[in-house]
């Protein structure tokens, strides 16, 4: 498949033609597919009709481009001739207002800069300790033949550390009512739910509208609580009670509500994905778990890692990449053309909704040998693949704020656990859906055992 010619000032080529795709039914299209199981959806898509695909899925024009050049193009060299795509604010919009993820030109411009600061490689390196603590106080919990649910586990523990260090407090007499109203939200998102309007009264709506009411409860306590002390404090909830813009205006509550939702939400769910999986897979490869045993007693002997740590750590990382390509937490990342816009010879029409899924390219053959192994030896290893062909934190001006964040407390965690445990699946099948992020479908359960030295 060659990558696309048209010139970057040639907005569309006028003989640009109608990329194939799966005949869909009238109005609905291919929805029933797609609902049915998602990700064999996009999987056949690709593999039939190739890089560029007419998905037609619900009432919107979708496509599917999965070709690593054209990928990089969208978000990254030409990413002004795309915004976040509609649904995706249509739909996240409710619950996350305006927030990073949802806004857009300069509003979305000086909340990036603001926010930046608190990503700094500096800050994330007091975040390991952290990291670090948490880490070593939910394993001391564990006791040997306990069974434990990986995806609850997790999600608190990074909810836990994110809280404490993006807004330098604690929520923990609030964690349970927080992980409900962040389930019952997502809910929204997931098959048939996702293509239903927000004001029908069906029981998703309603479990949305609840646990987003809790959420705001939740948060606008936490901004009164700050208000008074935030000038002497240096975490990011602070910086945000405290920003000015060039008129001297502070941000309003609403403003701060958003973007502390949004953050809470893209932060701790993906985070405790991406460990859930790497765990589980580690479990299910002895050679691997023990491969990372034998790093983690040479380099730590038994410690839990610090940030300094973490260079003397390849294996780890590799572990934790290999989880992020195997299962990647965000599956797919969409966009939607400004303008009409010629990909491959194909045109994406002006307001189409362009999907670019994680899943499939993560899993080709093409750039990944033998992809439905987990396999993190491959990442010790130069590879020439392209470099979209691995886009777990999406890429360009809008790539993920947090990447850096996540990639540390997923190593930490990761090894704080490894040195001193092995966690064992009780099921070593393990299935996965499309919702907001890429979820199990069952709870994800492992029997705490003793590591053997
Ligand atoms: C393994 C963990 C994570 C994964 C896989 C992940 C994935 C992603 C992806 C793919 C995007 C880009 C979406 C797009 O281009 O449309 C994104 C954006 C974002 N992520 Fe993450 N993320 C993770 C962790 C985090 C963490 C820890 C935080 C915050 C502490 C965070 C906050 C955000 C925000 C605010 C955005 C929007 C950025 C913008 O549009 O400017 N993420 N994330």
């Amino acid at each position: 498949m060659t990558a696309s010619t048209d010139a970057r000032t040639a907005p569309s080529s006028t003989d640009a033609r109608e990329p194939p795709g799966p005949n869909g039914l009238p109005v609905i299209g291919n929805l029933h597919r797609y609902v049915r199981d998602p990700l064999s959806f996009i999987e056949r898509c690709a593999r039939e009709y190739g890089d560029v695909v007419y998905t037609n899925v619900g009432p919107m024009e979708s496509y599917m481009v999965s070709h690593p050049s054209h990928i990089e193009r969208i978000l990254v060299s030409e990413s002004d001739r795309f915004r976040n795509a509609e649904l995706g604010q249509g739909r996240l919009e409710p619950l996350f207002g305006n927030g990073l993820v949802v806004s857009e030109g300069e509003h979305w411009r000086r909340q990036r800069i603001r926010m930046q600061p608190a990503f700094r490689p500096d800050r994330i390196a007091a975040y390991a300790e952290i990291m670090r603590a948490e880490a070593i106080r939910v394993t001391d919990r564990w006791s040997p033949g306990e069974t434990i649910r990986l995806d609850d586990e997790f999600r608190r523990l990074s909810l836990r550390i994110l809280v404490r260090s993006l807004f330098g407090t604690d929520l923990d007499d609030r964690e349970d009512e927080i992980l409900e109203a962040f389930r019952t939200t997502t809910d929204r998102f997931e098959g048939a739910n996702t293509w239903l309007p927000g004001w029908l009264p069906t029981p998703a709506n309603r479990r949305f509208e609840r646990g987003r009411q809790r959420l705001d409860e939740i948060v606008y306590e936490l901004i009164d609580r700050r208000r008074d002390d935030a000038a002497s404090r240096d975490d990011l909830l602070s910086a945000l009670l405290t920003a000015e813009d060039d008129c001297g205006e502070r941000m309003s509550d609403r403003a701060i509500r958003d973007e502390v939702v949004t953050l809470l939400a893209a932060g701790h769910d993906t985070t405790a994905l991406a460990l859930t999986y790497a765990v589980h897979l580690l479990g299910t490869r002895p050679s691997a778990a023990e491969r990372l045993a034998a790093e983690l007693e040479s380099v730590l002997d038994g410690e839990a890692p610090t940030m300094a740590d973490l260079d003397r750590l390849p294996y780890t990382e590799a572990a934790v990449s290999e989880a992020l390509r195997y299962y990647p937490p965000t599956h797919a990342t969409a966009r939607e053309p400004v303008e009409d816009v010629t990909v491959d010879g194909y045109r994406l029409p002006k307001g189409a909704t362009v999907f670019l899924p994680q899943w499939v390219v993560h899993r080709d053959e093409r750039w990944w040998d033998d992809p439905e192994t987990y396999h993190p030896e491959r990442w010790l290893d130069d590879s020439d693949r392209p470099e979209y062909a691995y886009f777990p934190f999406g890429g360009g001006p809008r790539h993920c704020i947090g990447h850096r964040f996540a990639l540390v407390e997923a190593r930490i965690v990761l090894a704080t656990i490894a040195s001193r445990w092995r966690l064992e699946p009780t099921d070593e099948t393990l299935s996965v859906r499309p919702a907001i992020t890429l979820r199990p479908t069952e709870p994800v359960e492992a029997v705490v055992r003793e590591r053997t030295r």
